[in-house]
């Protein structure tokens, strides 16, 4: 079924967390799952449901090739579509596109990668594929037995089949029987003892970064499903604001997966949707055909300053400090006092800013402050006022080492 088809069908069916902070030991931070937001790639995106075993190897070899996995991309995540049926002692096996899931994993590992899969907590996951309901446990163990690193778990068919089968008319009802369905599932992971990324899928449903981290969720979509255009791209970002306070090490919200290099997204579009999710402590988990990758693509996934930002030790996701017309100014702190400073023409019909001028007192910064562009890899100095100039849909994303 059509990915917006499919969500359209999802959306008529319609806890206390500690935020660990700055001082936290490096050594505990470097144990912890998901410590900084996780990064690789996922292969929903560019393959959807053709995904093959043959296509999760070769993402593995293209991230060592081109240098990604060197940049921090380390995990390979299989999206939905692997699955077959389950034998009568409840074992699923996989389908033909994915002859041995251990032998894959192996592979990855082999490279130095990590490798993740795709589940859902209903009878069927959102292609229709065999889900994880009344199976937690076992799956859980054969995820584990596998090698399994990470899993992304898509509610979907666990609306009609669950929630809204319980519970009609009654949403809150609904909602209870959902967050039981991830406890329980995270209950399983952990019972492995096997360190898996916990990924949830439910669209953002129910305030889900208030009571995801509690249950143990390493990251939480705050969406429906992302798609390769900039009014989709750019309406997800603006949904971000408001929900900085809900991340930190171990626990992120997921504006969902990269579509740097997919679709017709320009290169200034690609540029500002990869500053964003790193100024937004995204996780970064690529979705483009890495075979194919063109040069400039590549140096948008691969530019290490701006990796660097997303994957700041302090955890502290970035807010809208102000818009201003068409152009939006987003700061996120950094370890060592030091801060991004993302200037974005959101414009359509106006090819430049110009006239805009980037006031520093709004970003609670005074005199000029010596930066560096982290596109053009120069250093600059901002000042008050100064006018800034983008075209249509381009970002100034500037690192402050020391701001005043
Ligand atoms: C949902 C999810 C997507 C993808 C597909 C797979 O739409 O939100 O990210 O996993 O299901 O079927």
């Amino acid at each position: 079924m059509h990915v917006s088809a499919r969500l359209t069908l999802a959306a008529l069916a319609l806890a206390s967390l500690s935020l660990l902070g700055p001082t936290q030991a490096p050594a505990q931070s470097q144990q912890m799952v998901a410590a900084t937001p996780p990064m690789g790639w996922n292969s929903w995106n560019f393959f959807a449901e053709k995904v093959t075993d043959k296509d999760i190897r070769g993402a593995a070899d293209q991230l060592v090739a081109t240098g990604m996995k060197d940049a921090g991309y380390v995990y390979v995540n299989i999206d939905d579509t692997w699955e077959a049926e389950r034998y009568a002692n409840g074992v699923l096996h996989t389908n033909e596109k994915f002859p041995d899931m251990k032998a894959l994993a192996d592979y990855v590992h082999s490279k130095g990668l990590k490798i993740g899969i795709y589940s859902g907590p209903g009878p069927k996951t959102c292609g229709g594929y065999a889900g994880s309901l009344g199976h937690e446990e076992q799956d859980a163990q054969m995820y584990a037995s596998w090698g399994i690193d990470y899993l992304k778990y898509d509610l979907c068919s666990f609306i009609p089949a669950v929630m809204m089968k319980q519970a009609p008319n009654d949403k809150a009802a609904q909602m209870k029987l959902m967050i039981a369905a991830y406890d329980k599932m995270a209950k399983a992971l952990k019972a492995t003892g096997r360190p898996i990324v916990f990924s949830l899928c439910q669209y953002g449903w129910d305030g889900v970064w208030e009571w995801a981290p509690a249950l143990g969720g390493n990251l939480w979509r705050t969406t429906g499903d992302i798609d390769p255009h900039w009014d989709r791209v750019y309406t997800i970002l603006e949904q971000q604001d408001g929900l900085a306070k809900y991340a930190g090490p171990g626990h992120w919200n997921d504006p969902d997966m990269l579509e740097v290099g997919n679709g017709k997204l320009t290169l200034a579009e690609n540029r500002s949707h990869f500053s964003m999710w790193a100024l937004l402590a995204a996780p970064l988990l690529a979705g483009n055909d890495l075979p194919n990758m063109k040069p400039e693509i590549k140096a948008i996934l691969t530019n290490k300053d701006v990796i660097a930002i997303d994957q700041d030790q302090l955890g502290k996701q970035g807010t809208r400090a102000y818009s201003d017309g068409e152009v939006e100014v987003w700061t996120r702190p950094l370890s060592g006092g030091a801060m991004a400073i993302a200037v974005l023409n959101v414009g359509d019909n106006r090819y430049s800013t110009h006239p805009f001028h980037l006031n520093l007192t709004k970003l609670g910064l005074h005199g000029s402050q010596a930066g560096k562009d982290l596109w053009s890899g120069k250093e600059v100095t901002l000042t008050n006022e100064m006018p800034i100039e983008l075209a249509s849909h381009d970002i100034l994303l500037v690192r402050i080492a020391a701001p005043k």
